[in-house]
């Protein structure tokens, strides 16, 4: 099924994937769910090498189209734990409906997630963050003006659309990442807590004008990027704890006055790859342990 016939259920849908997932990793159950986003990729492998690996597509996933998303997912042992890692993700602004963009996340869901981390690119709004620096989602601003719930309402057992995000980005568990991963010397150099910050979720493509930037910060963003709102709407729907991380590749538009580029946006995801890895270790442990 695509989505384009009037009967599309994309809660059977991910039910569908999830089955596929089970029966190709031979995992009947997994607990954390890792969606890797841009400049993330190179991080996956810091999770250990995958016991299975298939393309999205053959879970009834699009295909990405966007450099730095390969679109596979894989199945990670660690520990007690199972992860499922994406590596990749559609967005909104590749043209795909929103139900194929958190279709990841509820396939994970239904294979039995009960967290999920959501990794992105930003541009750094709050001139206290360096290019390179990981940043924990606090918060967040939806200004696509769109919601994956939009449209039939979710079928039985699915909780009523009305959903209430009040804790989208579980506080409890950012304030054990923080912890956990500060006895593991993050963020480097020195004694400081990883930050915390809201992201601004936009449609995109294209990047912000300075005057867009100013009124985000005016709205009380600290970070600007065109993903990941929609998937923690999905998630917490799901019933699901949410992390939120956030890797500053660039200044937002108007904060130096330089020019933005997406190989500039990859090359800093290149560049913090191991200190990426180490904290997505560090979630993924919190996660299963939870
Ligand atoms: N704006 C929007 N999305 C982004 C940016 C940005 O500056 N950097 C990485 N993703």
């Amino acid at each position: 099924m695509t989505g384009a016939d009037d009967n599309f259920d994309p809660y059977e849908h991910a039910e569908e994937a999830a089955a596929t997932l089970a029966a190709r990793s031979g995992v009947a159950a997994h607990d954390v769910a890792v969606i890797l986003g841009s400049g993330w990729a190179p991080a996956a492998d810091a999770l250990g090498p995958p016991s299975m690996e298939m393309a999205m597509a053959d879970l009834g996933g699009r295909a990405a189209s966007v450099a730095g998303h390969s679109g596979t997912v894989r199945s990670v042992a660690r520990g007690e734990g199972r992860a499922l890692v994406f590596v990749g993700r559609v967005h909104a602004y590749e043209g795909h409906p929103l139900h194929a963009v958190v279709h990841a996340v509820r396939t994970a869901l239904a294979a039995g997630c009960r967290t999920v981390v959501l990794t992105n690119a930003a541009g750094g709004i709050n001139p206290t963050y360096r290019v390179g620096q990981a940043v924990l989602i606090s918060d967040h601003l939806n200004l696509t003006g769109r919601s994956p719930l939009s449209g039939p309402a979710p079928p039985e057992p699915h909780g009523p659309r009305f959903v209430d995000l009040t804790d989208l980005y579980s506080a409890s568990l950012r304030a054990q990442v923080a912890v956990a991963a500060a006895s593991r010397g993050l963020p480097p150099g020195g004694p400081a807590t990883l930050a915390e910050g809201v992201y601004a979720g936009l449609p995109g493509p294209h990047y912000e004008t300075p005057a867009e930037i100013r009124m985000l910060r005016t709205l009380g963003a600290d970070l600007v990027g065109m993903s990941t709102v929609h998937e923690a709407i999905a998630a917490r729907h799901g019933g699901a704890a949410v992390l939120g991380i956030s890797l500053v590749t660039n200044a937002a538009a108007g904060v130096t006055g330089e020019a933005l580029d997406h190989a500039e946006v990859v090359a800093a995801g290149t560049a913090a790859t191991a200190d990426l890895g180490r904290l997505l270790a560090v979630a993924v442990d919190v996660a299963a342990a939870r």
